[in-house]
């Protein structure tokens, strides 16, 4: 397996599978994907990509930080969970930002991801909330 920088349009069906179930293909492009500063890594095994995760330039005013990193979008494909992949993209993309100068990673975890999260050092803030169509989220935060 070998970890890379992956265009916008790669990460379409990962996301599709693994988060957005039902909704269609045209659907998977975010609005900032694109924007500049904005990258998206992925796994690959062999022909597959088998995990994904988008970084995006967004600060959360809950939080304290400069140069603000939002991640979203992080996927493993459901035969290859639990094998250490996430953890592995999600290490490598914090490497990148603090090459960056980076100094803060947040996202909106979805309530069964925190304990993934956790385990990779992310700390909570504040209350849970709900994302209509989606579910509970929780605000998590990694210093870099
Ligand atoms: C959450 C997700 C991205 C994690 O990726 P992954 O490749 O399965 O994660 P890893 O194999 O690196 O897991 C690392 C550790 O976290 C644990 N873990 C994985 N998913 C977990 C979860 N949902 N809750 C609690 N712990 C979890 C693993 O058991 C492992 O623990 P260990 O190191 O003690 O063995 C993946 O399970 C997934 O795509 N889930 C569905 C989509 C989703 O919820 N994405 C997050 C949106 S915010």
């Amino acid at each position: 397996m070998h970890i890379r920088f992956i265009k916008p349009a790669e990460t379409h069906a990962l996301r599709q599978q693994v988060l957005r179930p039902g909704q269609p293909l045209e659907e998977m492009e975010w609005s900032k994907d694109r924007a500049s500063g904005n990258f998206h890594l992925g796994v690959q095994e062999e022909e597959d990509l088998i995990a994904i995760a988008s970084f995006f330039r967004e600060r959360n005013e809950f939080l304290r930080g400069w140069i603000q990193y939002r991640l979203r979008g992080m996927a493993t494909a459901p035969r290859h969970q639990g094998k250490g992949f996430g953890t592995r993209l999600l290490q490598f993309g914090m490497g990148h930002l603090r090459d960056m100068k980076a100094d803060l990673l947040w996202c909106n975890a979805r309530e069964n991801a925190v304990g993934f999260y956790a385990r990779a050092g992310f700390k909570g803030e504040g209350q849970t909330f709900l994302i209509e169509g989606i579910g509970i989220h929780h605000l998590m935060y990694h210093r870099l």
